[in-house]
């Protein structure tokens, strides 16, 4: 018998998330923001983890991102680095942790990768954040641009609905991104032809979120496609497990086990 541990598997790197576009690999990318889940999504092959700014909203149960500050996204950004051995993990920039200055959001992508141990961050924005993207890049810590649905500019479009649409200024943000530095870009709710245009048109892989098969990879809201929130099914979900109406049930036979005096007997019973 061996006592070697189990070989750790082979990081998804930078480098090979670039690779993947022109292998023609397909990119995988769930959410993460807890340990546990961390683990399973690594172990379950996973490429990528997006510590997404969405955990204001799935974690902490607010109405939109914007109130996410820099250390609570280096508190979950920690704890799913702990938990993972393979997957490239990105953690979001939060609501005006980069708006102010490149300088600003240098210093704040620094924190994040230097007390997290992530690889990458993510950040909202285009041609108007180049000039930011390239002063993270140029520190040499990856950085993603998000498009289409930003979040964070819920209350300048007036909605969370609100959705950049106009093809040249997606494909104008493309560039400018890539130009600057950006290693990937994320695509929210776009129309598939146009986010098909868009990851024809650029060399760094594209991932995508309702915006169609046509990007490089795709990433969803895990609590999402797990099915937690039994009263979101919006079109572009697919949702590969029951979770919120499997808890409840779980939940519900533990209580009554416990009123009836089912549980624990005496086999969870030290004697
Ligand atoms: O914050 C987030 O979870 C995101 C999603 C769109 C994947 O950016």
């Amino acid at each position: 018998m061996s006592n070697a541990s189990p070989a750790r598997p082979k990081k998804f790197t930078v480098p090979r998330f670039l690779a993947a576009k022109a292998k023609k690999q397909k990119i995988t990318m769930l959410t993460a923001y807890d340990y546990l889940s961390a683990k399973i999504l690594d172990e379950a092959g996973l490429d990528c983890l997006l510590v997404g700014d969405t955990l204001g909203m799935v974690v902490q149960g607010k109405s939109t991102t914007l109130p996410v500050t820099v250390d609570e996204m280096i508190y979950h950004g920690e704890i799913v680095s702990r938990a993972v051995q393979r997957a490239l993990i990105i953690v979001d920039m939060p609501f005006m942790s980069f708006h102010v200055s490149p300088a600003q959001a240098l210093e704040n992508a620094g924190r994040i990768l230097k007390e997290t141990g992530a690889d990458a961050v993510k950040l909202e924005g285009g041609v108007n954040q180049a000039k930011t993207i390239e002063a993270i890049a140029s520190a040499d810590i990856p950085v993603m641009a998000h498009l289409g649905l930003k979040p964070q500019s819920v209350r300048a479009l007036g909605g969370m609905g609100k959705i950049q649409r106009d093809e040249d200024q997606l494909i104008a943000d493309a560039l400018a991104a890539e130009r600057a530095g950006a290693f990937g870009i994320l695509l929210e709710m776009i129309t598939a032809p146009i986010a098909q245009k868009i990851t024809d048109t650029v060399t760094v892989p594209t991932i995508g979120i309702g915006s169609g098969p046509g990007c490089d990879g795709q990433v969803l809201v895990t609590p999402d496609m797990l099915g937690m929130n039994a009263d979101f099914h919006p079109r572009f979900l697919k949702k590969y497990a029951s979770f919120a109406s499997e808890m409840t049930t779980a939940v519900q036979a533990y209580a009554n086990d416990v009123r009836e005096g089912a549980f624990p007997d005496e086999s969870h019973s030290h004697s």
